[in-house]
């Protein structure tokens, strides 16, 4: 209890605690017991009913808004319940999506604006909804993407900008996008093209490759670029639309929406304290520091902690409020947001991160404050801004106390100028400490009240930070450094006192380099002595702990972060070669451009246009299945996952779980109905082969499903999953890793036969040259922002109506009977739209909605599965690894004469989804006469693998491409002339037998080459990596063949016209997953029936309308569903014909009236079934990556990409360039920085999650990202001229991996090393760095 608002009861005695006068059992205030400052209730002990008088208002609710509305809540929720769970599960915000649920992946962001103390007025932010508690929101103001606009009551300029520049794909990410740049206008009504860069690295999205995103919201800069349609928008444009009083179109005539009744609200947020007391935990608000003391004493022996931003539960989960017993809301403490400059610089513990970052922003030409410009850059990379505007500082230093091994920035930063914290106790006692000391302190029933900085008198400070991650943005540190010394210039860089050195993600305990910092006091930092002598030390004294990332790249990372330092500070000491070794890697904002052909007389149909629910999309009204109510009685299932990966079951015992409030039940294998089958690969689809829906004891794999819990809301599941108890038997050392399943020989049985055309043996044996090589590449997670989901819904007469996130309607329907053993005509499977596939919707969603379907028909309730990231990772299959060994025959021109390549692809713990046969590809663009190429199938106790965007053709295009570059390095000849010399013609056979027709390689790639200006760009980076130490550019160049193949392609189709009014409707058999399939569909219906498109509207895939349909992949599925528009439209344009000759020149709609009359079957039905089995056609393209490498760490940019891109006559060149791109994006994290990491112990996957999978974020773009349609290229074989999209270009990715290593080569040269090395995917900068050479001998002036 608050002690300053000690209560009386009705005999006016003042007590210090509620407590029963009877019993005397300490009693805590609940929701609605307090009225008017009057505590009344019975005690729960012994049933008195007493009566307390509070003497200060004691709040027993958090009240707060959303979009204008009021909202109490109490403890009818739990203190762990966010923001994120109570938008969702009360329907208020669906546009706020859930994903990673760990502030990773930026699909939750909402606006909310509460007052900031230092600025004495009320600020707006961004923030993760996912991570702030539903409490902390008391006083806030909030607005979501609902509150903002919609297509009903008028588009907000942001959400308009977004569907205009075709910056939602399928969606998922795009409210978030859209309030990510509420939030910024909202702080910055005229932000500049850089701020946008700035600020988009919370959200996450894996469909667009984020230009046309990037460029929506460059619109609204003051310096947008001069292609872009500058959006002038005035202030009050950027409020809400949607008037909060009246839900209707705003009419200006009130005041601006946001921020008018912000005022008043501060009221709230600095009124009277708030203690909540629920079943499980109670939540205290203070609004003092007396008071804030008072309960640190009090509570100091409980199971409690602070909470500001709640943030610090993202990156460890323990941390969870679930998991403590009192929570202490810091927030409206307004002692501990002081800032002071004078003597020292103080600023108070609630403090953001974004606070720390405007102050430092700001102080950064201050002399006095020569760590400014370093801190301010530094804070820009820590978190993203929806965390960085929510957490404080405070926190994270709590973080490091609490995980010594937790790479923290914050503490880095303070203990490199030397700061003191500033700690009150329970009894008020000051604490002043040093950071070192604070992590040695004992920090029960104490808080962080302040820090304080020094400011400098001298200008001889040098202070420079530095952060290095897997990726730039949003990233935790794989080593971070900061540096400060004071130094004499004059005399050779005197290092006048002991310096400050200090690296993060080295040791938990040694911080600082004290034996460097030693050595280093009182020598001259510019001779090269010292800086030998200091190298040797450091090496000496870092001794790197076992951690995530590889121990010997980080302490290779720490020393040459020093060395960086040495350079950037004594530059004039060394040679100008070595000079850039100093500096980081500059980018500058994305500039993007977009080049392609139409044929004006065919629109519709090549028209560019953008999606056309792309409105829906962005305001978020589009619904994805978890954003569906479901009917009354609705339950949620979670999976509960094998933690080994091999073994069997021994016990598993659900009491616990099934103890917790909200849980229904929980189901096994033996649950599966009589009848039902326990296999979850439909039988018509996998010919019999099984794979356990839950498993009946054998475990394969870590992930591997093994129950589901089903409870009455998604979090309370989630929790009980955790507490269902398994024992296993049997546990063997699981294989996880390529080379250690081919060292163990574990082998599936019956490899596919050894492709063989020609004789390559012969060839390889009579060729003037013989290459020997190896190449791997890793898995890749398909990061779809809509997870796996299902919800089933029993029908009255025993059957299932599901409605599932699948790529394969009729996959789901099999399993679903097959599971519950119902004939397939009692089930129903539909979907609307995904939030994106990638093909892991392809088979991985049989599983979930088998899962799904189980619960519901066992326990005869709806029932719906949202998979978080964590199990969607853990238990979905993957891309699949690959290793392979090669050799190959060429003559002195790098022809290619013979090929033998022993393949062995990581399949996982069973061959069901496939051999992982990449042969089709493996030719790319080049031709060889004679092939052999030998299969063993790796068994390892992992998921099976399973499609993922371009499967089988992305490894197998980057082992060719990695292939020809070894020919080219073995010869010593240029890689694009051996490219050049093995381009195939026309009439030549490809890898699959097929004799190439139209085949324009040699053209695409001479064009090309004169487009990207690549001789002369090659001879430029030549001379700057001359010219450059530390600093290496590469350029590479890459063509494309890729065979689109429609066999299986059948697609059902029903077309369906409306006689009223004219009004046609389709229902196709593909998937909208955001490729724009629904929107082709209705160009080419317009245009075969040449009929407006606003007449013509796509209806949700189902198994009544389109049984039977394949599966929705292989970027075929636009196309075919395109043509099974055409011909329904031939089938009804026939029918029609006789009452059309009857009539003159009708309209559209007298037509179809009269067709009515005439009695015409005006609905149509037609199945594509496309025979021909080997490739329908080919796309010819090219595409040129300029990488710049930062030797010294590994990391990485690029300059510009360009591609020159074979869409044939392009349907909607719009919506193609942005697959294209994103595709290529996909293909970038592929290629760069996603890799799935296995405990060699227990074979769980230790990075399933956003903290350690980083696919791209907009500054891991191509600065200029350039792709350009080619013109006049009608495809003959396609439909309507057009080719396929997406996979091709995401292939061509390659590029940019091969780009790195030509700038690594030039390192290498430069490190003594001319050997062959081969880069193997993922190319992370760790890997970089260590193919780079670098040895700290080499860590010199350069003099
Ligand atoms: C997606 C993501 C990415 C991140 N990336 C980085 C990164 O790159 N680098 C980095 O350094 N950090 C990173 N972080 C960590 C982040 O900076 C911290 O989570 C944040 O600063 C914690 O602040 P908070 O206000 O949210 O603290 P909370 O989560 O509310 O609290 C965290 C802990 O601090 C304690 N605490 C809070 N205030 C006080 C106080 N005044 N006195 C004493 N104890 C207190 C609490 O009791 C609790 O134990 C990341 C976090 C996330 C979620
Ligand atoms: S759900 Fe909030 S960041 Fe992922
Ligand atoms: S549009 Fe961004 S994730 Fe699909």
């Amino acid at each position: 209890m608050f002690p300053n608002n000690n209560c009386t009861n009705n005999s006016a005695q003042t007590r210090p605690n509620l407590t029963c006068p009877v019993c005397s059992a300490s009693h805590l205030p609940l929701k609605g017991s307090l009225a008017n400052g009057v505590y009344a209730c019975t005690c729960e002990n012994c049933g008195h009913f007493f009566k307390f008088k509070a003497l200060q208002d004691i709040r027993t609710t958090a009240t707060f808004k959303v979009n204008g509305k009021d909202y109490t809540v109490g403890n009818e929720f739990t203190p762990s319940t966010t923001l994120n769970t109570f938008l969702r599960s009360k329907g208020i915000s669906k546009g706020t999506k859930g994903m990673c649920y760990e502030g990773g992946c930026g699909v939750c962001l909402v606006a909310v604006t509460l007052y900031a103390p230092i600025r004495m007025k009320q600020i707006h932010y961004t923030v993760n909804s996912c991570l702030l508690e539903l409490f902390s929101c008391d006083g806030m103001d909030i607005t979501t993407i609902e509150g903002i606009g919609d297509p009903k009551h008028g588009l907000h300029p942001i959400q308009e900008q977004l569907a205009k520049h075709d910056g939602a794909q399928c969606g998922y990410c795009s409210p978030s996008q859209v309030m990510n740049m509420y939030g910024l206008l909202k702080v910055k009504p005229k932000p500049t093209v850089q701020d946008v860069e700035d600020y988009f690295d919370s959200t996450v999205c894996r469909c667009t490759g984020y230009r046309p995103i990037l460029d929506a919201m460059k619109t609204f800069c003051k310096d947008a670029p001069p292609h872009l349609e500058k959006v002038q928008v005035d202030i009050e444009d950027l409020d809400a639309k949607l008037c909060k009083k009246t839900g209707n179109l705003c009419t200006g005539h009130c005041h601006s929406n946001i921020g008018a009744h912000t005022n008043k609200d501060s009221d709230n947020q600095t009124a009277g304290p708030v203690h909540i007391v629920g079943a499980s935990a109670q939540w205290l608000k203070p609004t003092s520091m007396d008071q804030l003391l008072s309960l640190l004493k009090q509570h100091s022996q409980d199971n409690y902690r602070l909470v500001f931003g709640n943030t610090g539960f993202g990156v460890y989960p323990k941390y969870s409020a679930a998991n403590y017993d009192v929570l202490i809301d810091t927030r409206n403490v307004m002692d501990l947001y002081g800032i002071d400059f004078d003597p020292v610089i103080v600023m108070g513990a609630n403090l953001s991160l974004h606070n720390l970052w405007e102050l430092f922003d700001r102080t950064q030409t201050d002399p006095s404050i020569p760590y400014g410009h370093a801190f301010s850059e530094h804070i820009k990379y820590i978190a993203s801004t929806g965390v960085r505007n929510m957490a404080c500082w405070a926190g994270n230093l709590m973080l490091k106390y609490l995980q010594p091994d937790f790479p923290s920035d914050i503490f880095l930063l303070f203990e490199s100028i030397g700061s003191s914290l500033v700690i009150y106790d329970g009894d008020g006692n000051m604490i002043k400490t040093s950071l070192t000391d604070f992590l040695k302190m004992d920090m029960k029933g104490k808080v962080i009240a302040a820090v304080e900085f020094p400011t400098y008198g001298t200008q001889d400070i040098y202070i420079r930070t530095y952060k290095r991650g897997l990726r730039l943005q949003q990233c935790v540190a794989y080593v971070n450094a900061a540096f400060n010394f004071q130094l004499d210039a004059k005399t050779n860089y005197t290092v006048k006192k002991k310096p400050t050195i200090l690296f993060g993600g080295i040791s938990s305990t040694k911080i600082h380099a004290e034996a460097t910092e030693q050595y280093l006091t009182g020598k001259a930092l510019g001779d090269p002595l010292t800086l030998k002598g200091a190298l040797a030390t450091l090496e000496k004294e870092l001794v790197p702990e076992p951690g995530y990332f590889n121990a010997s790249y980080r302490k290779a990372l720490a020393l040459s972060l020093f060395y960086k330092y040495v350079l950037d500070v004594c530059k004039v000491k060394a040679s100008p070669a070595y000079v850039s070794g100093g500096l980081g890697l500059t980018r500058t904002p994305v500039v993007g451009t977009q080049d392609y052909g139409t044929k004006p007389e065919e629109f519709p149909v090549s028209k560019p246009m953008p999606k056309l629910s792309a409105n829906y999309l962005t305001s978020g009204t589009a619904q994805f299945i978890d954003d569906l109510a479901g009917p009354p009685g609705m339950l949620f299932a979670v999976p509960v996952l094998s933690t080994i990966a091999s073994g069997s079951l021994d016990s598993i015992d659900p009491t616990q779980a099934l103890e917790i409030p909200g849980v229904v039940a929980f189901l096994k294998a033996s649950d599966i109905p009589a009848g039902g089958v326990n296999n979850w690969r439909p039988k018509g689809i996998y010919n019999n082969a099984v794979e356990e829906l839950l498993s009946s004891g054998p475990i394969n794999y870590a992930g591997q499903p093994i129950g589901i819990i089903v409870a009455d809301n998604r979090e309370t599941a989630t929790a009980a999953a955790e507490k269902v108890k398994i024992t296993y038997k049997d546990v063997k050392t699981p294989i996880v890793t390529i080379q250690d399943a081919i060292k163990k020989q574990s082998f599936h049985p019956d490899p596919p036969k050894p492709l063989v055309i020609g004789d390559a043996k012969a060839a390889i044996a009579a060729a003037p040259h013989n290459v020997l090589g190896q190449i791997e590449c890793g898995e890749q997670y398909h990061f779809h922002m809509e997870t796996q989901s299902a919800l089933c819904i029993p029908t009255d007469e025993g059957g299932m109506d599901v409605i599932a996130s699948t790529q394969w309607l009729d996959g789901v329907l099999e399993t679903v009977a097959q599971v519950l053993g119902i004939e397939q005509s009692q089930v129903t499977v539909e979907t609307k739209r995904l939030g994106g596939g990638f093909g892991g919707k392809i088979s991985q969603n049989f599983l979930i909605s088998g899962l799904c379907a189980l619960a519901s028909g066992v326990l005869g309730l709806p029932v719906k599965m949202h998979l978080d990231i964590h199990a969607n990772m853990k238990m979905c299959g993957m891309r699949n690894a690959y290793f392979m060994t090669y050799t190959i025959g060429c003559d002195d021109s790098g022809k290619l004469l013979g090929i033998e390549a022993d393949l062995f692809p990581d399949l996982g713990f069973s061959t069901i989804e496939g051999g992982g046969d990449l042969t089709p590809w493996l030719d790319n663009a080049y031709y060889c006469p004679n092939w052999l190429v030998s299969f063993q199938q790796l068994k390892t106790n992992k998921a099976m693998g399973t499609a993922c965007r371009a499967p089988g053709s992305t490894p197998a295009i980057f082992f060719m491409e990695s292939m020809i570059e070894h020919v080219a390095r073995y010869l010593g000849k240029d890689e694009l002339a051996v490219r050049q010399a093995n381009l195939y013609v026309n009439g030549q056979k490809t890898i699959t037998q097929r004799v190439l027709q139209y085949c324009t390689l040699k053209d695409v790639v001479a064009k090309h080459v004169t487009d990207t200006n690549y001789t002369q760009r090659k001879a430029d980076i030549e001379l700057f990596n001359k010219n450059n130490r530390w600093k290496k550019r590469g350029l590479a160049l890459m063509p494309n063949m890729f065979g689109i193949s429609w066999f299986g392609g059948m697609y059902t189709t029903q077309l369906m016209v409306y006689h009223g009014d004219g009004s046609v409707a389709i229902a196709h058999g593909g998937i909208d997953m955001g490729q724009g399939i629904n929107t082709k569909v209705i160009q080419v219906c317009a245009y075969e029936l040449n009929i407006p498109m606003e007449k013509i509207r796509v209806k949700k895939s189902s198994t009544v309308n389109n049984a039977n349909s394949a599966t929705s992949g292989g970027s075929i599925t636009s196309e075919l569903a395109c043509k099974g528009v055409i011909e329904c439209c031939k089938i009804l344009t026939k029918r029609m014909a006789p009452v059309k000759e009857s009539m003159q020149s009708p309209t559209w709609e007298e037509l179809v009236a009269k067709c009515y009359e005439e009695q015409i079957d005006m609905t149509v039905s037609y199945m594509t079934h496309p025979a021909n089995e080997n490739y329908q056609y080919m796309c010819f393209s090219a595409a040129t990556v300029e990488a710049e490498i930062d030797v010294l760490t590994g990391q990485y940019q690029f300059p510009q990409m360009d591609m020159l891109y074979d869409c044939g006559d392009s349907m909607n060149p719009e919506l193609d360039i942005g697959q294209a791109e994103g595709g290529f994006i996909m293909g970038m994290g592929y290629h760069l920085t996603e890799q799935i990491v296995y405990d060699e112990e227990t074979g769980q996957i230790l990075n399933a999650g956003t903290w350690n999978y980083k696919p791209p974020l907009p500054k891991d773009l191509p600065m200029k990202f350039n792709f350009k349609f080619q013109r006049n290229a009608t495809n003959p074989l396609g439909v309507l001229g057009s080719k396929a999209v997406a996979e091709p270009a995401l292939t061509m990715s390659t590029a940019a991996l091969l780009a790195v290593k030509h700038a690594v080569e030039s390192a290498r040269a430069d490190a003594g090393q001319k050997d062959f090395f081969a880069l193997n995917a993922p190319a992370t900068p760790e890997k970089v760095q260590r193919f780079c050479k670098t040895t700290i001998d080499q860590y010199t002036f350069g003099k």
